[in-house]
């Protein structure tokens, strides 16, 4: 049969299709319960990169099926000197035969080559599953953990309305100061320079544990052009901000989002309020806010997903508040890469 070979994604529909069906069946697998993957976002890393970053696709192949998949994202404009893997999966019938350590090694050998010396990854495990292997792997490559955080999943169909009617008037009556905006999609010219510091915030502000993270910069430019990706995939999204009658500016935001072809799956994903806005229930008057937005417009939403670092006590009790109950356990890991192989 021969040894394995790592080949770049080179965009046909059957390379594609090839690398999807090993997504879902390590999907299956691994995590049923979430969005299948789908050939538009693996199009969409291959066509569409985030602004700022180099995406590269790999392939491990066997006998000429596909049998492995390797995403990295390299970072242009900040934290030039990481290789983030995105994704690394081998399917089920072909695990412990090396496969896993083979993609691993060709990331290394793929930041070596752009002069990047520190390898990020993620795992994620169920909450009541002692022992992952993706965990037992990244261990055993010599990875270190830096983050931990809490995957949360709100079940739309178990939401106390009445509740969060009662819940956002508190919330209304402690931030009268503020209005609220929305918008679904790119985000309106009017406030394209306060989401790029909003956003540039949303790097420095989160807790990072052990992750040594530098501040991304942001600015306009950068905010359409995510915009622009955004709709090239085919994603959607849904923006609640916060302004600050007395002054204009904006106070907060929360953002959530859809994958191109999935209807039921929604991701919670950046919620910020400024320091100075802080105390006044502004983060629950977004976030509850933000999802009637997303529910007049997404009727077949079933979960929405989101995750918090385990210090970031203020946002797990808002999420709790509103009925998110912890599902998964999302850790971040770091190897330092030698420079001589
Ligand atoms: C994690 C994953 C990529 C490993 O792929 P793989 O091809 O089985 O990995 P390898 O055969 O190269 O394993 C290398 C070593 O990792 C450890 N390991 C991997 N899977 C393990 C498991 N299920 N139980 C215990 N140890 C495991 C072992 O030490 C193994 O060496 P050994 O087989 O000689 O004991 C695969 O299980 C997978 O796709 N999981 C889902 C996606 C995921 O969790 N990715 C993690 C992010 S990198």
């Amino acid at each position: 049969m021969g040894p394995a070979t790592i080949t770049p994604l080179d965009g046909s529909d059957e390379a594609i299709s090839a690398w999807v069906a090993v997504q879902r069946a390590c999907r299956l697998a691994d995590a049923p319960d979430t969005a299948l993957p789908s050939a538009a976002r693996v199009r969409g890393d291959l066509e569409h990169p985030w602004p700022g970053t180099r995406i590269d696709q790999w392939a491990a192949r066997l006998a000429g099926r596909t049998i492995g998949v390797l995403t990295i994202g390299m970072r242009l404009t900040d934290n030039t000197d990481v290789t983030v893997i995105r994704e690394l999966r081998v399917h089920p019938d072909h695990r412990r035969r090396g496969i896993g350590t083979l993609l691993w090694r060709h990331a290394i050998a793929q930041s070596r080559a752009t002069g990047r010396y520190r390898l990020l990854v993620e795992t994620t495990r169920t909450i009541d599953c002692e022992v992952e292997p993706g965990e037992l792997f990244v261990t055993r490559m010599g990875a270190k953990r830096v983050t931990r955080e809490t995957g949360r999943r709100l079940a739309v169909d178990q939401l106390d309305d009445a509740d969060l009617r009662r819940r956002l008037a508190d919330a209304e009556a402690a931030s009268t100061d503020y209005s609220l905006l929305q918008w679904v999609g790119g985000t309106p010219a009017d406030h394209v320079d306060g989401m790029a510091m909003l956003a540039a915030r949303m790097t420095t502000d989160v807790p990072l544990d052990d992750l040594d993270w530098e501040p991304e910069a942001w600015d306009a430019e950068r905010v359409q052009a995510r915009d622009a990706v955004m709709a090239a995939r085919g994603n959607r999204s849904y923006t609640t901000a916060a302004r600050h009658d007395p002054t204009g500016e904006l106070a907060g935001y929360t953002v959530l989002d859809f994958l191109a072809g999935n209807d039921e799956y929604g991701w919670q994903q950046d919620t910020l309020v400024l320091p100075a806005h802080r105390g006044r229930r502004l983060g629950l008057r977004l976030k509850v806010e933000n999802l009637s937005h997303v529910r007049s417009h997404e009727p077949n939403l079933r979960f929405v997903d989101t995750r918090n670092a385990d210090a970031n006590d203020h946002m797990i009790a808002i999420n709790e508040a509103l009925g998110f109950r912890p599902v998964k356990r999302h850790s971040e890991w770091e190897l330092t890469i030698e420079e001589a192989s």
